[in-house]
């Protein structure tokens, strides 16, 4: 059955006619455009997809488009806090290049966001808890929990600002890194 329902993604609302069947990741991906939540499993095991509805951490595989009627739902392209000032969970992941193909990259950054908002400055063990469900087939765990470590270090940073970021890699980032250990 085709049905109208209203959501906001991103701060953007919208108001679409979908199929009851439809999982939110297929009407972000396929129909908004929104290819951040990526379908890696499509059956609630990687956390790729994982995204935020009405601020709570969800799988967008496992959750129907119909149910998110009226809901507030946050996808990693709306993690960046403006289009000059990043989150500082992105710059980390930056920084202490957290990320290689980078599939399992926006649901990590959306799973340690979920721990982020509760608490900065997690301990490692909150870290492992928080992004447990997400699983990175490039096996860079150990980048990712650092990157998660100290994203608190970039809030109010210079260093949230993507050309600053990149102008600062190499051995300025060195120096940064060695400060923020
Ligand atoms: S694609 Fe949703 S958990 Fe894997
Ligand atoms: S960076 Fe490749 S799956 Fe995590």
């Amino acid at each position: 059955m085709i049905r109208g329902i209203s959501l906001r993604v991103n701060g953007v609302a919208y108001n679409l006619h979908i199929q009851d069947h439809w999982t939110l990741l297929d009407v972000l991906r396929a129909h908004l455009g929104l290819t951040g939540a990526k379908k890696g499993c499509d059956s609630g095991v990687c956390g790729a997809c994982s995204v935020h509805i009405d601020g709570g951490l969800a799988l967008a595989c496992l959750t129907l488009a119909a149910e998110c009627e009226g809901c507030e739902v946050t996808t990693v392209e709306g993690l960046a806090r403006s289009p000059h000032e990043l989150h500082p969970l992105q710059a980390s992941f930056v920084f202490y290049g957290a990320t290689q193909c980078g599939i399992c990259t926006p649901g990590m950054l959306m799973a340690a966001k979920a721990l982020y908002d509760r608490d900065p400055r997690p301990t490692r063990e909150a870290i492992h808890d928080a992004v447990g469900g997400n699983i990175c087939r490039c096996t860079g765990y150990a980048k990712i929990v650092r990157a998660i470590e100290h994203a608190h270090v970039f809030e109010a940073s210079r260093l949230l600002d993507p050309k600053a970021l990149m102008q600062a890699q190499g051995e300025e980032a060195e120096l940064l890194a060695e400060e923020s250990r």
